[in-house]
């Protein structure tokens, strides 16, 4: 039950627009749509659902978010143009209840590029706040690089969009520059001295170039802000953002200190992060706070005896609060279905009976080849199937390698494309290499591979492997995901998977540089 004389905090999750502009961390269709969906599930308040004017593809995304959400505010992004704010509508407006957020650089290097005086960027804003206020009474502003600006000009934009009828003012750390109690006096200054401040609410949106993104949010929160920007797993461009799950269980489990309420149902934590981790290609490193692989693991002798004792001795939050079930063994190849299916839905996987099927006969697979089949084997398979393309063109059917100390390694293969067989048998210098020149020989591509990563799912040698890639061709960036007991074929599947996502993105137009 949420204690009423708790401030509420609102949790506004950028995942798919800040998040999604780290290079490489974009997502097809489907997949926004699913995380969106998961987001709205677990409580989040307003989702950036993405930048409607740089794409028919963002415009599209948004645009299905926003007619799918449930609770959920859909947010839309608009630079200060009355085109962006318009296409941002467009978007949105079939939402229950949308918002747009339009924002401009306003540190003297932004109104440099801009070439704007500070009385033309006053007059802008006015404008661009009205324009948007015009067509819904939910508009966000943002003062982007506001930890730069010169706190005088601050405090007027602040203002001024107010007057406009913005009801949520953002102050970003566009550079993740500030620092804790910086970030704190800058909420309190324009609290204290703008007028028409109590009628808003005020957002802290930081970036974590300084690994402070989490210290500076919770302290601004302290200072009166009320809402959190925020990403899963930290996603976003070069050190990332605020992490959701961090801010969100910091709130709940020192509440002692920081009596502030969200409304975050922080045991769908871990499916959140697996799922955008699976589907941005952006594997979670082994120690990040909360998600992390080993953030609940106790390995030092010391520690295992404290824990045996008394848990609460080293562990400040329980593993079942963020959804992190115990390590168990599932099933071995004689399980039901039924047994499948209440299995998927304590790990947070709802399916439908037609995509319990289908994932019961890649369990029933699994399991000839693997004894035992854990948790995480199950989340490996589920991953496969989030970020499958949709409409494949593109499917393994056969593929035998040969490698050994000799080389050339071999690869012999067989591709449905379209529907339709082709073979290749190539050499390569070693076997992904063999593997992957037979799929360039029969999808001929220009394709960069820009990242090939190999993760085991489990311990033991019968372990299945999770291969990531990441294919760029001509600025569009694609990422695949796979997993498999034969790390060759692992890796073929993702690449084919991501094959498969470029054959989509190269039917869209290319995204343009967006904001920070
Ligand atoms: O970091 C930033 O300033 C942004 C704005 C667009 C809000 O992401
Ligand atoms: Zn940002």
């Amino acid at each position: 039950m949420t204690d009423q004389k708790q401030d509420q905090v609102l949790i506004f999750d950028t995942t798919l627009r800040d998040g999604e502009q780290s290079p490489g961390a974009s997502m097809t269709h489907d997949e926004k749509v699913e995380i969106a969906t998961l987001l709205d599930e677990m409580g989040v308040d307003i989702i950036e659902a993405g930048f409607p004017i740089a794409s028919p593809g963002d415009f599209a995304a948004v645009s299905d978010i926003a007619k799918a959400a449930k609770q959920a505010q859909i947010c839309g992004l608009a630079r200060a143009a009355i085109s962006d704010i318009d296409r941002a509508w467009e978007a949105i407006k079939h939402s229950q209840r949308p918002r747009i957020h339009t924002f401009i650089g306003t540190s003297p290097s932004h109104r440099g590029i801009t070439g704007m005086s500070m009385d033309d960027m006053a007059d802008h804003i006015h404008n661009m706040v009205t324009h948007a206020r015009n067509l819904t009474d939910n508009v966000q502003w943002s003062s982007m690089d506001a930890t730069r600006t010169e706190h005088d000009f601050l405090k007027r934009t602040v203002e001024i969009a107010i007057k406009a009828g913005a009801t949520t003012i953002n102050v970003p750390d566009t550079v993740g520059y500030t620092a804790p109690r910086e970030s704190a006096e800058l909420i309190r200054m324009l609290i204290a001295e703008v007028p028409g401040a109590d009628e808003v609410i005020f957002a802290t949106h930081c970036h974590n170039d300084l690994g402070m993104a989490t210290a500076n949010s919770l302290a601004a929160v302290e200072a009166g802000a009320r809402q959190i920007e925020c990403t899963i797993n930290g996603l976003g461009e070069r050190a990332g953002n605020t992490a959701l799950e961090e801010v969100v269980m910091a709130l709940k489990v020192r509440n002692d200190i920081m009596p502030y309420q969200t409304r975050i149902d922080t045991s769908r934590i871990m499916h959140a992060s697996r799922m955008v981790a699976s589907v941005s290609g952006f594997a979670v490193q082994y120690n990040k706070a909360i998600v992390g692989k080993n953030a609940f693991a106790h390995e030092s002798g010391i520690h295992q005896d404290g824990m045996l004792k008394n848990a609460e001795t080293f562990e400040i939050m329980r593993p079942e609060d963020v959804g992190l079930a115990e390590t168990s063994l599932v099933m071995g190849k004689h399980s039901g279905r039924a047994a499948l299916r209440s299995k998927l839905e304590n790990l947070g996987y709802e399916l439908g009976d037609n995509q319990l099927k289908d994932v019961f006969v890649r369990f029933k697979d699994l399991a000839d080849r693997k004894k035992e089949v854990y948790d995480e084997d199950l989340v490996a398979l589920m991953s496969d199937q989030t970020t499958s393309a949709g409409h494949d063109a593109i499917r393994l059917a056969e593929m035998e390698v040969r490698c050994g100390t000799t080389g050339p390694q071999t690869c012999t293969m067989v591709l449905l494309v379209e529907g339709e067989a082709q073979r290749a048998e190539t050499t390569g210098d070693g076997p992904v290499d063999a593997t992957f020149n037979a799929l360039k020989e029969m999808v001929p591509h220009t394709a960069r591979l820009a990242l090939y990563q190999v993760h085991a799912v489990t311990e033991g040698t019968d372990a299945q492997a999770t291969v990531s890639v990441r294919l760029e061709e001509d600025g569009k960036i694609v990422a695949g995901q796979s997993s498999d007991t034969d790390t060759v074929v692992a890796s073929a599947k993702a690449y084919i998977n991501a094959l498969n996502k470029l054959m989509v993105r190269r039917e869209k137009s290319a995204p343009e540089e967006l904001a920070g």
